[in-house]
């Protein structure tokens, strides 16, 4: 039932941040499955509300199967611990505590004090996964970043002199689609911009409560003003994070549209600032190599993604993936836990979490 209650959580995604996911199952004391609800944000109804609201009488003496620790405080809705309680559970499930340092444990707490049985930790791992950008924004105070970028079995992300490359088939695309509908902003580095003139946008047809954010960073403020995602700003949101003082080129961007945030492109913790301010609760960073070097070298990345084609580029002037400074031993390299690796047609996808440098 835990996992069901994760799989009614995911069906949120792309639709609930900055809130968390959260699904729940109802069940009688028969053992019988009488209510289930998904959280979606626009809905204002919390998933466990959902669920008991479908139980009605049926769920006094039962159990709830929650993804995540029930609220305790009264915010957009009623804490939800109270519905609980006034329905009469008996027992609720719960893999998590919410990641929120302010509220952590509190809601179980809540449920205990009324005699309700609470039982923790059946897939903790899942749970927490499945809310790892909601955790990282909490616990970090900054959006979740995913850097994720396609290859070469060399490590080349195009060929010679940077031309625009793609390497990857139309499987990994599906799944580049899928990874954009997580995430609430997608970011590129300048040259990407004027080499792949990208429209970033997310393709993959599933329903998202707010357009994806396309970030440029772009201190010299080489963006075209012909470029797709100037042209598309009023419809697609765009922010070019800048310390230019072309204050001409800056007007005319945001005559069409673009969003300036006013920072330095290189201090990765003001961009990361400059998100956490427009309630950006995750970025898939989606390079170019400077850019990929950049957030490595500043240990700013959470998730990374390769995707590497069976194809072998060579030569001195085909960009390696990884830019910026790079490991001075293997100590300080980084280093993935719990890679897994997945096939995506003639294409292996690698994704992994870095371990903290202390950690490794
Ligand atoms: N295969 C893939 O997955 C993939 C993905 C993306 C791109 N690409 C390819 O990668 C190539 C472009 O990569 P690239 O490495 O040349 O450029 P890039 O990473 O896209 O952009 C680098 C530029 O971004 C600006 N920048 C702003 N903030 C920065 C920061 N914090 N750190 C570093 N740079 C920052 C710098 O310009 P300013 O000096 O103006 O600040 C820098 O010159 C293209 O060929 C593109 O097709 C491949």
């Amino acid at each position: 039932m835990t996992r069901r209650s994760l799989e009614l959580a995911s069906f949120g995604i792309g639709q609930v941040s900055p809130s968390p996911l959260v699904g729940c199952v109802t069940v009688a004391d028969t053992g019988e499955i009488v209510g289930e609800g998904s959280y979606i944000y626009e809905n204002l109804i919390h998933a466990e509300v959902l669920a008991l609201n479908q139980a009605g009488a049926q769920a006094k003496g039962g159990t709830a199967y929650v993804s995540l620790e029930p609220h305790s405080y009264h915010g957009r809705t009623k804490p939800c611990t109270e519905a609980l309680i006034n329905a009469g559970i008996r027992r609720v499930v719960c893999p998590v505590e919410d990641p929120n340092p302010k509220v952590s444990g509190k809601g179980f707490e809540q449920l205990r004090a009324s005699g309700i049985e609470v039982v923790t930790g059946i897939l903790r791992d899942e749970a927490a996964k499945l809310n790892e950008k909601f955790c990282v924004w909490h616990q970090k105070n900054r959006p979740f970043v995913h850097l994720k970028l396609a290859m070469s079995l060399d490590g080349r992300i195009s060929l010679k002199d940077s031309v625009s490359t793609t390497l990857s088939g139309k499987e990994s695309a599906v799944k580049v689609q899928s990874l954009r509908h997580e995430h609430d902003a997608i970011l590129i580095g300048g040259n990407t911009t004027l080499v792949d003139n990208p429209s970033l946008t997310d393709r993959s047809g599933k329903p998202r409560r707010r357009k994806l954010v396309r970030v440029v960073l772009d201190n010299r403020l080489r963006i075209p003003l012909e470029s797709n995602l100037v042209i598309t700003a009023k419809e697609t949101p765009t922010l070019i994070v800048s310390d230019s003082r072309d204050e001409t080129k800056i007007e005319k961007l945001i005559e069409c549209g673009v969003d300036v945030a006013r920072e330095n492109a290189r201090d990765l913790r003001a961009v990361l600032e400059a998100l956490r301010k427009r309630d950006l609760q995750s970025v898939l960073v989606e390079g170019g190599a400077e850019i990929a070097g950049a957030f490595c070298d500043a240990e700013l990345v959470d998730k990374l993604t390769f995707i590497v084609a069976p194809i072998v580029i060579g030569g001195h002037l085909a960009p390696l993936a990884i830019g910026g400074n790079g490991a001075n031993s293997l100590e300080n390299a980084m280093r993935l836990r719990d890679l897994e690796i997945i096939k995506h047609g003639g294409d292996y996808e690698f994704t992994g979490y870095p371990f903290p440098k202390d950690e490794g």
